[in-house]
């Protein structure tokens, strides 16, 4: 009861981040928090939202405001979608269900990532129609296939492709805490349990979480290289992207792009679309937040290829940014992951509740009530 109230207390993502942070042990806070190195490609992720200026005009009627977006011939209610997100459970049991629940209810796309903590058929189901499936390419060719062998079994009808870790992120504070996959149980880490009770009781009901789709594969693996040899490969090339797009008979989209000319080539290759994404800032820590990196994409692949970006989305305005320099939809990770580490089910709503009276009260202060509409010229120039 008392947490239902401090719920409906919480005005922002950052309020819903700030009590996940009271409520989760701080090796699984950080895992979801964190980002790569001295972390200043997440902050600039969020920094660089904030430097992208719009003017509003006003007497215009936004008495009805519209939302909705089409994207590869399906309707959706909002402009925003869940991205994938690996090992989620960690953060908040059943996380994964949540999130994929929400999004049907919402109408909004739910990216089942091929590192979830529930295996991508329960991912569908629970999504309903409304799940794309995230790949990643492994070193084993055998793995790859039979993911995406299922992800077509299962009905995903949208296959995206990660392009961005040639290399594991190094994660400062995961290495501090000393988090590995499998999941061990350092003394570190059982003190940190016990400051977190709700947490760890709701944990030990759903068992220790694992990467739930090579749950079979992982069971022999013997060291941590095993577990990323069997997920991740650096050896994955245009030419394989290629075999993909032969293999794939779906929307085909890469995930993770931040030159002009890598997305022209995907457009070349007769991929459906991209992710304009630094990966959250988890991967590099010397790059371009994703929505400096933009414009030129989208300019790169205007009327060719359907352009989505992710990384740094923490209002409802940074939507309405995105989609006038370029970007059709957009996708939150950590945004609502803090609402289900927040508070289950009833946090993932007070996410998504919350970016939606953000955006709505955006479109109408800037005088324009149809998202589908908005161009470059809401940009302020100065
Ligand atoms: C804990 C965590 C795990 C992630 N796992 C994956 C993954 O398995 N596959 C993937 O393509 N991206 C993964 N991402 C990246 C997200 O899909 C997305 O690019 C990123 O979260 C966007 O930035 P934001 O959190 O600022 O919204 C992960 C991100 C986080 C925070």
């Amino acid at each position: 009861m008392v947490h239902l109230m401090r719920l409906a207390r919480a005005a922002s993502i950052a309020d819903l981040r700030e009590l996940a942070r009271r409520r989760i042990p701080r090796f699984a806070f950080d895992l979801v928090d964190g980002g790569a190195e001295d972390e200043r490609n997440l902050r600039r992720n969020v920094e660089a939202f904030g430097e992208v200026e719009l003017t509003p005009r006003y007497m215009i009627d936004v008495g009805a405001v519209e939302t909705g977006v089409t994207v590869f011939g399906r309707d959706y209610a909002l402009p925003l979608g869940m991205a994938p997100i690996g090992m989620l459970n960690a953060f908040w049991p059943d996380a994964d269900v949540i999130l994929a629940r929400l999004c049907k209810r919402e109408n909004i796309p739910y990216v089942a990532s091929s590192a979830a903590s529930t295996t991508l058929e329960k991912l569908a189901e629970a999504a309903d129609g409304n799940g794309w499936f995230q790949l990643y390419v492994s070193g084993d060719a055998n793995v790859t296939e039979s993911l995406v062998a299922r992800a077509e079994a299962a009905g995903y009808d949208v296959l995206m492709v990660t392009a961005d870790v040639p290399a594991a992120g190094k994660r400062d504070r995961d290495i501090r805490n000393q988090l590995s996959v499998p999941f061990r149980f350092t003394p570190g880490v059982l003190a940190q349990l016990a400051g977190r009770p709700v947490w760890s009781l709701a944990s030990l009901r759903n068992g220790t979480p694992n990467v739930a789709n090579y749950a079979d594969l992982l069971s022999s693996a013997t060291s941590y290289a095993d577990v990323q040899k069997t997920l991740i490969t650096p050896r994955f090339t245009w030419a394989d992207l290629e075999r993909l797009r032969e293999r794939w008979k779906g929307r085909l989209l890469v995930k993770g792009i931040l030159h002009p000319d890598d997305a022209d080539r995907c457009a070349r290759i007769g991929c459906d679309g991209i992710v304009v994404s630094n990966h959250g800032g988890r991967q590099v820590a010397f790059g371009p937040a994703s929505v400096e990196a933009l414009p030129a994409i989208a300019e790169a692949v205007k009327g060719r290829l359907t352009v989505l970006l992710d990384s740094g989305i923490r209002r409802g305005s940074d939507v309405i940014r995105a989609k006038a320099l370029g970007a059709d939809l957009v996708l939150a990770g950590r945004a609502l992951a803090f609402g289900v580490g927040a508070g289950g089910a009833a946090g993932a709503q007070r996410g998504i509740d919350i970016l939606k009276l953000e955006l709505v009260r955006a479109l109408g202060q800037l005088g324009t009530p149809c998202y589908a509409t908005i161009d470059a010229s809401v940009l302020s120039h100065r």
